[in-house]
């Protein structure tokens, strides 16, 4: 099936917006890492993920998309992702937090998602430290394997060579994906973390598509929740933290569209 799919090539016009909306998208997780703080609950920051999008004359995609209730998917520790905002969930030092932002702007599509230390790095857990950093260097490990004429296959290969590399035991999330993205939430093709290289279709200059990593201290099973329908927790109710940039395939290699400011420096 995943060989009859077609896999979008945007035009320069499209990537120009694209690229808008994944900048906004960057700057509001900038700006979420200043609000961070132990005893706020995540519906705060929901409500300025909510705001900020629109200042910046943004929707916030998850409002509404396919049901769920909130702007922002806000995931704590053994939540691994699709967290909903709420006003009872409150940070305290120590926790772990996945912030998943996208943005539709002039009608084109921006995600990306970050881990952030409630209280810095004296307050977490040196496990909790390691997994957070073994899991944004398994995005790169993942983004180091986009260019054109590449498989998509190689990304996963990428992720799970270097995950299984490190012989920690971590559970590497199947159930939930990469995906294409800009013109629309959820393009194709589906982006896995794990895979074999030269497997999948091949990529071209003008794909765009995201790469994030759920990656677990324990087992890679998850749980999804049957009172929300939404927030999907680990198995083993063990911590998972997720990485997740926009990509775009350009002629020479690829270009990370939602760069954080400090990984512009
Ligand atoms: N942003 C998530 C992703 O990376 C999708 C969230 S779907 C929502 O694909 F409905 F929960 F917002
Ligand atoms: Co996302
Ligand atoms: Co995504």
């Amino acid at each position: 099936m995943g060989l009859l799919v077609k896999i979008p090539i945007k035009t320069e016009k499209q990537i120009r917006g694209i690229r808008n909306a994944c900048a906004a998208t960057a700057q509001i997780l900038d700006e979420v890492g200043a609000i961070i703080e132990s005893g706020i609950t995540t519906d705060v920051i929901n409500s300025f993920v909510h705001r900020r999008t629109e200042e910046l004359g943004a929707i916030p995609a998850p409002l509404n998309y396919k049901g769920f209730p909130k702007s922002v998917c806000v995931s704590v520790n053994e939540v691994v992702c699709h967290g909903i905002p709420d006003e009872y969930t409150v940070l305290n030092d120590g926790d772990i937090v996945n912030v998943d932002v996208t943005c539709i702007l002039d009608g084109y599509y921006g995600d990306s998602s970050r881990m952030y230390l409630v209280g810095g790095n004296d307050a977490c857990t040196k496990k909790a430290i390691e997994l957070v950093q073994d899991t944004y260097d398994s995005l790169y490990a993942g983004i180091k394997e986009v260019g054109p004429g590449k498989n998509f296959g190689d990304i996963g290969a990428g992720i799970q060579k270097y995950i299984e590399g490190l012989s920690k035991n971590y559970g590497i999330v199947r159930e939930y994906t990469g995906h294409g993205i800009g013109c629309d939430f959820h393009e194709a093709p589906q982006i896995l973390h794990v895979g074999r290289y030269g497997t999948g279709a091949k990529m071209k200059p003008g794909m765009t598509f995201t790469i994030e990593p759920m990656i677990n201290l324990g087992t890679y099973k998850t749980v999804l929740s049957s009172l929300d329908g939404w927030t999907v927790r680990t198995a083993d109710s063990k911590l998972s933290a997720q990485w997740e940039h926009t990509i775009l395939v350009t002629t020479s290699g690829y270009e990370i569209l939602t760069l954080s400011a400090e990984e512009k420096q």
